[in-house]
């Protein structure tokens, strides 16, 4: 029996593929220097499989996502597949990944390097040392609620219905992976929702208050409505640590959060789900940019938000966390080393290509570990 940990990678459309070039390479160098062997499987998602196969996730992918012990994922969609009917868009291969894996907690750390401080539209001392998490429910909400569509009223106007709906156990199970991280961080958790103005956010808050009464009384517990916390998160976003919402406000906020940073090229997440009998956590890794079309084939792509993915799946998945603290410590370096891809450039800096940026870090990896 191979004691080999396995990965499927699904590199998908845009600029996937060449930023998943980089991690491979990434791959490579730990099987050789650190004996950190991974039995790697490849496949298509998006509108690479649909070109392939006519469908955005074939079942045999579907399969041996469910099989894997992590999936990382580069991004789907594109111009080309945009006129498709909805049920076969590139996304709903990302989405459907999501729902059978039932990947329900979505981590998005954003995280501001010292070096990238002056990236951010924001004032430096502002977003300086940020560090922020927020957990994005990602299984449930307006995303997958039923009723959902578009009817022809008798009138000849359509109607247009998507429905968020949550239940107990959706709420509960999300929360307590956020209380659990915010005890390994800054102890403090703030939950969001529109309990103003929803049903299913007058239940978000009680459960999240219940949780905490029962199991996490320790942890420092803030409500607030999600518009609130959107406007917070620029005036002054140090105030959070770690934050939880459903899958719609948590799509925003994360994108505004990662704007916080300066880079969306440099942001990565992990999306998991429950831990099964045999021990394993199902999940999934991506970064949280996309697809990036325009600049897609033109080496100008910022691979360091796959391979900081990569290295969260070393962390959650893989139970190494010093490979994943090298990486993550190698792409410090670089940065502080004024190397940068066009995303991120800045003036005095040095500027690389996708390829390059590999090689840097390949580099810095080696003399870490020698
Ligand atoms: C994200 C993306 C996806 C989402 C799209 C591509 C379906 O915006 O991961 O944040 O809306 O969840
Ligand atoms: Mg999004």
């Amino acid at each position: 029996m191979s004691s080999n940990k396995n990965l499927l990678i699904l590199p998908g459309d845009g600029i996937g593929p060449e930023v998943m070039g980089q991690v491979r390479r990434v791959i490579d160098w730990m099987d050789k220097r650190r004996a950190v062997t991974f039995d790697v499987s490849e496949d298509l998602v998006g509108g690479a499989a649909i070109d392939a196969h006519g469908t955005p996730l074939h079942d045999k992918t579907m399969d041996q996502a469910m099989n894997a012990d992590a999936v990382l994922l580069g991004a789907v969609g594109g111009p080309k597949w945009d006129e498709l009917p909805f049920e076969q868009k590139p996304e709903r291969g990302l989405l459907r990944l999501r729902k059978e894996m039932q990947l329900y907690a979505n981590l998005r750390p954003a995280i501001v390097f010292d070096a990238l401080v002056e990236a951010s539209t924001l004032k430096p001392e502002i977003v300086q040392g940020l560090d922020i998490l927020i957990v994005r429910e990602l299984t449930g909400g307006v995303y997958f609620g039923e009723p959902r569509g578009v009817e022809e009223l008798p009138d000849g106007q359509r109607r247009g219905v998507n429905t968020q709906v949550y239940t107990t156990n959706e709420i509960r199970r999300v929360a307590a992976v956020a209380f659990e991280l915010a005890r390994k961080r800054g102890n403090k958790l703030t939950s969001l929702e529109k309990a103003n103005v929803m049903e299913s956010g007058v239940l978000w808050r009680q459960e999240v208050t219940k949780l905490h009464k029962e199991s996490y009384a320790d942890v420092d517990l803030e409500h607030m409505y999600a518009d609130n916390g959107a406007m917070q998160l620029v005036r002054n976003p140090k105030q959070f640590d770690v934050m939880v919402t459903d899958n719609l406000f948590g799509d925003i906020l994360s994108d505004e959060a990662a704007m916080l940073t300066g880079s969306l090229g440099m942001l990565p997440s992990a999306s998991l789900g429950d831990i099964d009998e045999t021990g394993r956590r199902k999940s999934l890794y991506e970064p949280v940019h996309g697809s990036a079309p325009d600049i897609a084939g033109q080496a100008l792509a910022n691979p360091l938000a796959t391979l900081l993915s990569f290295a969260m799946s070393l962390r959650y998945t893989y139970d190494l966390a010093e490979d994943a603290e090298l990486i993550e410590k190698a792409v410090q370096k670089v940065l502080a080393d004024g190397k940068r891809t066009a995303d991120i450039m800045s003036p005095g800096a040095t500027r690389l290509s996708t390829g390059q940026m590999g090689d840097a870090l390949l580099a810095e990896l080696d003399a870490m570990a020698a």
